[in-house]
């Protein structure tokens, strides 16, 4: 099957919504409870959020796609970090926030997550960033180990909060 990344449309909020739903629960500790992952997926990850993502111009998203489904994406925030640690952890500037990357699982170990990252590179060198930045769960070993396959190095720490839980992230920086 061929993959094809691309900038999602307006139309496509509901599907990626779904997509969110099953893959968001996946980058979270085993210790996170299902009452807190519910609450950040109703209020950060619903159609009409993914709506108001796809509708602001600081932000993109891309989407990986298998014939009409949608079987990955990341979401982009451009723009300096807001958080002054992270702001000053980071040593590359301007600079491109990785908010969210997300591959369906029957697609983990393959292709999607190589050419979504291709993607994020290529708008980020397109749009004259020197660097992208993101957090990642300091308990998720299989995306700490790909980003690092993807040349992202540990700059510093942060909070991630998901419903009632705060979570330990570390924070990860790489030039374009
Ligand atoms: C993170 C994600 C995009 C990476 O995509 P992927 O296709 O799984 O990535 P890859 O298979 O290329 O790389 C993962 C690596 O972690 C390894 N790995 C898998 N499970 C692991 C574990 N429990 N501990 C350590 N390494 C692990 C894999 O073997 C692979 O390394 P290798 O290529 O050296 O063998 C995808 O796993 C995903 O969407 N996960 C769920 C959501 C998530 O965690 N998103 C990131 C939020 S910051």
């Amino acid at each position: 099957m061929t993959i094809t990344v691309g900038p999602a449309g307006i139309w496509e909020a509901e599907q990626l919504a779904d997509v969110a739903a099953v893959t968001f629960p996946l980058a979270c500790p085993p210790g996170s409870t299902r009452e807190s992952i519910d609450a950040f997926i109703d209020e950060v990850l619903s159609h009409e959020r993914f709506g108001e993502y796809l509708d602001d111009p600081a932000r993109t998203i891309l989407a990986a796609r298998e014939d009409d489904s949608i079987v990955g994406y990341a979401m982009l925030i451009h723009g300096e970090p807001t958080d002054s640690a992270i702001a000053q952890a980071l040593t590359l500037s301007p600079t491109l926030e990785l908010s969210k990357m997300y591959v369906m699982p029957g697609h983990h170990g393959g292709a999607v997550s190589a050419e979504l990252m291709s993607s994020v590179i290529a708008l980020a060198a397109e749009t004259g960033c020197a660097g992208i930045w993101l957090g990642v769960n300091q308990e998720n070993l299989r995306a700490q180990r790909f980003y690092a396959k993807q040349g992202f190095a540990q700059v510093g720490t942060k909070t991630f909060t998901v419903g009632a839980e705060v979570h330990d992230d570390f924070v990860l920086e790489r030039a374009v």
